[in-house]
């Protein structure tokens, strides 16, 4: 598929329109799997109901597409208020007089129709916010975020299963342990994908010493050996916040897991089955993330590193978008967009692989990082600071990756998430990372 900068104008609606398309039909499947009462109901207090999610998608999309890039009348300015993430917290979303889902989906078709009939009109200026039709491309990734998020609603539901997807490929290479990267610059971010969102830019140089990071995921077979040896009981390997909240909250495995003989099951969307031994783990908050490192000898990784190994291509020195080149990910290179409902095994991409031979980091888990979410040197927020300026700061920590929850317009390279260190509902893993041994840096 050819990349949202090197198309004319009428391919690009063209790509737009199929985009927009291609995400309404996941938000209808997500949204068609259960019936009204259950969209209308509050399956966790940290999780909105499905149908607050689903008029959501609509009214961000009428702000941005309808009014402020079309510059038409409101379709419904009375519920702004109630779809406005900051002024209700999620726990209160229940309560509020929500669109039911009948006059959600109309209100969706509505706003809908009206930012087909501008995507024909718009000229596709230098103005920042219509340039490769970047508003567009903000808000089909906005959709598919919620997407995930209504995935991730879907895992805390209780009851039979309602989704269904074909098993992940199975492993079709050996996966080395660990992966060395040479100490050197990089450049970190983006100025030129034309889709980045603000906190991906600018395109910056960093430079790292030697380290050595895992070329895996960890997986639940290695996790399992972290919990057998009493790791979930012993401080020493814990930050005191971490401690502090395994103990409050009485962790004592991933969430979704349970005893299972002298083994462990795990719930993935209404079906319990054995805990498979080489998949990533998936459902760990930040603080079981740093716990496990340490167990192992081993850290998080920050941010950079991760990009790093990612995108640094040594024979070039040029960072690419994805690990295994510039192309979009296709179903050989990326366990991604809900094609698959957990993560699959490692060794089942090769194809998806780094340059440095390091496998999975896009798709299957979302990686939790040691970085708090920060601002690139030179960030501006664009167009609006409550997507990632309000998050700034210590309290979030950075996930890389995307999960096999993540739409492909949703992810890549440069693509940053962040969450609180104690959030686990979500589809977070993690990788370990070292600094190199003067040996192996050959320093
Ligand atoms: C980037 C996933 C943290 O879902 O909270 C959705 C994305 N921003 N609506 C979130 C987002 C506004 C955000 N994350
Ligand atoms: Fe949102």
């Amino acid at each position: 598929m050819t990349t949202i900068h090197e198309l004319g104008a009428e391919q690009l609606r063209t790509r737009i329109a199929a985009e927009l398309e291609r995400t309404r039909a996941r938000t209808a499947g997500l949204t068609a799997a259960v019936d009204d009462a259950d969209l209308m109901r509050q399956h966790s207090p940290i999780m909105s109901p499905l149908v607050w999610d689903l008029a959501h998608v609509g009214n961000q999309e009428e702000l941005w597409l309808v009014r402020d890039v079309g510059g038409r009348e409101p379709v419904r300015r009375d519920i702004d208020d109630l779809y406005d993430a900051f002024k209700q917290p999620r726990r209160d979303r229940p309560a509020l007089p929500l669109l039911p889902p009948a006059e959600a989906r109309a209100y969706l078709a509505t706003v809908r129709d009206k930012v087909h009939d501008l995507l024909d009109r718009v000229p596709f200026t230098d103005r920042p916010l219509v340039a490769d039709g970047f508003a567009f491309g903000m808000i089909v990734q906005h959709e598919q975020q919620h997407d995930e998020t209504m995935l991730a609603t879907h895992q805390l539901r209780v009851g039979p299963p309602v989704l269904h997807a074909p098993d992940p490929p199975q492993p079709r290479v050996r996966v080395a342990d660990e992966v060395l990267v040479p100490a050197g610059e990089f450049t970190m971010g983006t100025s030129t994908d034309p889709w980045a969102l603000d906190n991906e830019r600018p395109a910056h140089p960093v430079r790292l010493p030697a380290y050595v990071i895992d070329a895996a995921p960890v997986t639940n077979g290695r996790y399992r050996e972290f919990i057998a040896d009493g790791g979930y009981d012993d401080p020493r390997w814990w930050s005191e916040a971490g401690w502090a909240h395994r103990t409050e909250a009485g962790l004592t495995a991933p969430m979704h897991w349970r005893r299972d003989g002298d083994g462990w099951a795990y719930q993935r969307f209404g079906r319990w089955s054995p805990v498979r031994d080489d998949e990533p783990v998936v459902h760990v908050c930040w603080y079981e993330a740093q716990a496990y490192a340490a167990w192992a000898g081993k850290r998080l990784p920050t941010e950079a590193e991760w990009e790093k190994a990612a995108r640094w291509d040594p024979a070039t020195g040029r960072s690419r978008r994805y690990p295994w080149g510039d192309g979009e990910p296709t179903a050989e290179h990326a366990n991604l967009g809900q094609r698959h409902l957990w993560p699959a095994p490692v060794g089942a991409y090769p194809a998806g692989a780094s340059p440095l031979d390091v496998h999975q980091l896009i798709g299957d888990v979302w990686e939790w990082t040691s970085s708090p979410f920060r601002g690139y040197p030179g960030f501006a927020a664009f167009p609006y600071r409550e997507y990632s300026e309000v998050f700034f700061g210590d309290d979030h920590r950075v996930l890389r990756g995307g999960s096999f929850g993540t739409d492909r317009a949703a992810c890549r390279g440069t693509f940053r998430n962040w969450d609180y260190p104690i959030r686990r509902q979500i589809f977070s893993g993690f990788r370990c990372a070292r600094d190199a041994r003067p040996d192996e840096s050959g320093r």
